[in-house]
């Protein structure tokens, strides 16, 4: 499994995204959006326009992460409009499987996200229908908080899971991945890594982005 780093806007100057997205262009595989409404999480960001309007100004491939309420209404929109992955929460689908199939006939790679406390182990069938599956490493909402360290015998359990069923499921994980905790995820089984804070508090966040997929390969 290739590793893969996507760099979370959450953590860009919201006025400049253009030149945020280009600031890790050419070494971020994807570019993470983070869409909040206040109400599956306690932040409100940006929408389908905004994404709409980062799609025309960055050739990164771009990985929607919802954290909405009504991901069933929403999540097929944002695969129509381009976007290269859509994760939608367990906790908030209401009909995850039939969500999970629109995004993939939109086009786009079906992602399930799980909060750190929901289980993995009741989603075992729903697997043949997930192109990436996320755990979440912090409470959704914000970006900068503290990796738990609790999540990471999920990861492995959900690796094994993955492996045992076969297929090409990604593992993402997302939440205070830096170059201080990216390896305990890798070696717990993660493969694609969101980074917020990691990439875009440092000075050079294309350096930074390097730098983690280098610790997460030696993993
Ligand atoms: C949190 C978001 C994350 C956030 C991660 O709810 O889903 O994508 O941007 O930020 P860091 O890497 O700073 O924890
Ligand atoms: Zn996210």
């Amino acid at each position: 499994m290739a590793v893969q780093i996507s760099p979370s806007i959450l953590s860009a100057d919201f006025a400049r995204l253009a030149e945020e997205a280009a600031r890790v262009e050419g070494v971020a595989d994807w570019l993470h959006v983070d869409v909040m409404d206040n109400h599956f999480v306690p932040n409100l960001t940006i929408g389908l326009p905004v994404v709409e309007a980062l799609l025309r100004a960055t050739p990164i491939p771009i990985d929607c992460h919802l954290m909405i309420q009504d991901p069933d209404r929403w999540a097929p929109a944002y695969a129509e409009a381009g976007a290269g992955s859509v994760t939608v929460h367990a906790e908030a689908a209401k009909a995850p499987v039939r969500t999970l199939r629109a995004i993939r006939a939109a086009g786009a790679r079906s992602g399930f996200a799980l909060n750190p406390a929901t289980a993995i182990e009741v989603y075992e069938d729903l697997l043949p229908e997930i192109d990436m599956l996320l755990l979440m490493t912090v409470e959704p909402g914000f970006g900068g908080q503290k990796f738990l360290d609790v999540v990471l015998p999920k990861v492995t359990r959900a690796r094994a899971l993955i492996e045992k069923h076969g297929g090409e499921i990604w593992l993402q994980v997302d939440g205070g991945v830096s170059a201080e905790t990216i390896e305990r995820c890798a070696a717990a089984g993660a493969d694609v890594f969101v980074a917020g804070n990691a990439v875009y508090a440092a000075e050079d966040p294309a350096r930074a982005v390097q730098d983690l997929r280098a610790l997460a390969e030696l993993a």
